[in-house]
């Protein structure tokens, strides 16, 4: 019985009309996504490093040649679909920030001056106890955070009717927030809506939002590394309304290679000593990092990957005592074009030392924006799969990636890819790959 569901698939509603991107933040990596996104259907550039545009996904035995596109696979929403609607705290317009985020040539930026310039943020929900560094004009006054969470939600009632769409999602992809530790105002829905009534300084700005969303039956994505729907309550509210989240942290530079190399190192058992990571960059990111509430958030997001990659309580030999030290500094000139330098100290056979030297001169937001797209669609493939609450599939994309209570989270970049395929698969009622292999040699 149970393996004749799995051969059916799920129920997908399908991804007829239009769909609504909500960001919070319309900043670098959201005005890289919406100026993209435009270039893309203008044939002016290809989607590269989005797996929804560009990824196939092998299906059934190696012999078979299956391996269709994703979006041929399952039913996503096509660029053209798409609607974006943004707030911020500064009253900028896509075309005015992009310029200002410096991450695109501004001939590119100036060839879609018009679509851009459509694209005006909504006033931000903000609190400068949880952004030092910033100080925006566009923001909502209320008399209650939960006042603020109606007004967020009456902007979403609005963006719906007004540009026509059929479905939203929202992603957050506003600047990094104070370090924050779950509270006993998070640890249910009454307590955390009891919260928002008081105006609680245990609820922050992004707390607001996505519990806007989720009363609205929004899917709701966490591109930053802030405390934000990874609590017990708001958690509780996606399971109850039927909605999916996921968060936490854009897997992108720095990260991204880590979760790539430590895998290797541990698949060929060799043992580490130290991974310093150092980075400069110089955008409004950059800028908000320098304080060291919004760091902490930073790094503790950071931090957490080597850890559980490596499993030093299974391999004390290889991984019981090494150091891990991540240091981001604001280094304007340097713009959006991030540096990032890592020293690996590691050692082999009979305990030798090595060293190996990763100096990325990445993009950031041309890294973020092609992740920040494939989790608008693929969560709502998530929603109209009926799927809700967290969404582990997606930890591929993330630093921090979200995990039911008492799991501990996967960061290996391969098992993450592993995940998201199988999910794709089992939509669509197609055998998982266990990549075993023996029957090829029967
Ligand atoms: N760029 C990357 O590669 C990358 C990777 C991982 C995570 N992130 C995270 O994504 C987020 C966005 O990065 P970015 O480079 O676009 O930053 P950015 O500073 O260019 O943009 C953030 C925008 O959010 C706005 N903002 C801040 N608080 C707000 C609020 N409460 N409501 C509405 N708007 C608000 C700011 O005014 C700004 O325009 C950051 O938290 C960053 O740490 C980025």
């Amino acid at each position: 019985m149970a393996e004749d569901r799995e051969q059916q698939g799920v129920d997908i509603e399908p991804a007829s009309g239009r769909l609504g991107i909500l960001m919070v933040g319309l900043g670098a990596v959201a005005t890289t996504l919406v100026a993209g996104v435009a270039a893309v259907k203008q044939g002016m550039a290809e989607p590269i490093g989005s797996l929804t545009q560009m990824g196939t996904v092998r299906l059934g035995k190696r012999t078979d040649n299956r391996a269709p596109m994703i979006k041929d696979f399952v039913p996503l929403a096509t660029l053209d679909d798409l609607v974006f609607g943004a707030w911020d705290i500064f009253p900028d317009d896509a075309f005015e920030s992009a310029l200002h985020a410096g991450v695109l040539e501004r001939t590119l930026v100036y060839a879609l001056k018009e679509d851009l310039e459509e694209l005006r943020p909504m006033r931000g929900v903000f609190d400068q106890n949880y952004v030092k560094r910033l100080n925006g004009t566009a923001v909502k006054a209320g008399i209650s955070k939960m006042d603020l969470a109606e007004q967020l939600m009456s902007d979403i009632a609005d963006f719906k009717r007004d540009n026509r769409c059929d479905r939203l999602v929202m992603l957050w992809c506003a600047s990094t927030e104070t370090f924050m530790e779950p509270e006993p105002e998070h640890a249910d829905l009454d307590s955390f809506e009891r919260a928002l009534r008081d105006s609680s300084s245990a609820i922050a700005p992004s707390m607001i939002y996505a519990y806007a969303a989720l009363k609205s039956g929004v899917p709701f994505a966490n591109g930053a590394p802030n405390l934000t729907v990874d609590i017990p309550a708001l958690c509780e509210l996606a399971q109850q309304a039927r909605v999916p989240v996921c968060g936490k942290d854009f897997k992108t530079g720095q990260t991204l290679m880590k979760t790539i190399i430590a895998p290797g190192l541990k698949a060929r058992m060799l043992g580490l000593r130290g991974w310093f990571s150092t980075n400069i960059l110089g955008n409004r990111d950059g800028e908000v990092l320098d304080d060291p509430g919004s760091f902490r958030t930073k790094e503790e997001s950071k931090l957490g990957a080597l850890e559980y990659i490596l499993q030093p309580d299974l391999y004390p030999t290889l991984y019981g005592d090494f150091d891990h030290i991540v240091r981001i500094n604001y280094y304007p000139p340097r713009g959006d074009n991030k540096e990032g330098w890592d020293n690996i100290d590691i050692f082999g056979w009979l305990g030798y030392p090595m060293q190996i030297k990763v100096n990325f001169l990445c993009r950031d937001s041309i890294l973020a924006a092609p992740i920040a797209l494939d989790l608008v669609l693929f969560m709502d493939l998530a929603k109209r799969s009926g799927m809700r609450g967290i969404q582990e599939w997606l930890s591929f994309y993330f630093k921090a990636p979200m995990t039911a209570p008492g799991l501990y989270p996967e960061h290996d970049l391969v098992i993450q890819q592993m995940k998201l395929n199988n999910t794709l698969r089992h939509l669509r009622g197609e055998d998982m790959i266990t990549h075993l292999g023996l029957d090829y040699y029967d």
